[in-house]
């Protein structure tokens, strides 16, 4: 996967995944965070732990523009300042209770976030069109061994299916698990997009199978 001393993009979710006023969890390789798309489409990545008492705010909901924790109803905007205290209506909340948050872009049918500080913006996947996504319990390294191929600097792998090429854009976590999106080439009939998920669930078994051996 891209990387970099500065930072780099990782790809959390497709952006059908995501309608507007809800909330997900995703991962990337320095954490947990909630990933949510405003009534209005604006999409923020906030640290998945509310600043009040820990709650995980992808366990929230989506209210207008802003994201609320589910135990106490605080409600944060997408620079991650704290809005609203429903306990202390009359209050402004200070300016100190915020959540943490990343950068975040959506390219392509594609939600990226940043760790760090990228020094550009995320790789275009012009040509593509996302089908699914899907979790393995391996590495990138089991998974490319499955596929006979290296990733490449943009974190594509391609593999065959029966209908034609199929891309795997990964994702690698922080506990050894890799997110797998599956990518179809713009010119492939939709048909093939049965045939281009079974090709991935069959590379996700091998991998997994050769990420046991490895940990034997
Ligand atoms: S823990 Fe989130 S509002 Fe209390």
């Amino acid at each position: 996967m891209p990387s970099a001393t500065t930072g780099f993009w990782t790809p959390v979710a497709l952006s059908r995944d995501l309608p507007a006023g809800t909330v997900i969890p995703a991962r990337t390789a320095a954490g947990s965070i909630a990933l949510w798309r405003s009534a209005s489409g604006r999409i923020s990545a906030s640290a998945d732990r509310c600043p009040h008492r820990g709650m995980r705010l992808s366990h929230g909901f989506v209210r207008g523009e802003t994201l609320s924790c589910i135990y106490h109803g605080w409600s944060y905007g997408q620079a991650g300042n704290c809005l609203r205290i429903p306990a202390h209506p009359g209050l402004t909340p200070p300016e100190t209770i915020r959540v943490a948050t990343h950068d975040v872009e959506e390219t392509d049918s594609v939600i990226w976030v940043a760790v760090g500080t990228p020094a550009s913006k995320p790789p275009k996947l012009d040509g593509f069109t996302p089908l699914r996504s899907l979790t393995a319990f391996a590495g990138i390294a089991a998974i490319e061994a499955a596929a006979g191929a290296k990733a490449n600097p943009d974190g594509l792998v391609e593999i065959e299916a029966s209908t034609g090429t199929v891309c795997l854009l990964l994702s690698a976590w922080e506990d050894g698990q890799t997110l797998i999106h599956v990518l179809l080439k713009a010119d492939t009939d939709p048909a093939a997009g049965i045939d281009a998920s079974r090709a991935a669930e069959s590379l996700r078994r091998q991998a997994e199978g050769l990420q046991r051996e490895i940990a034997q």
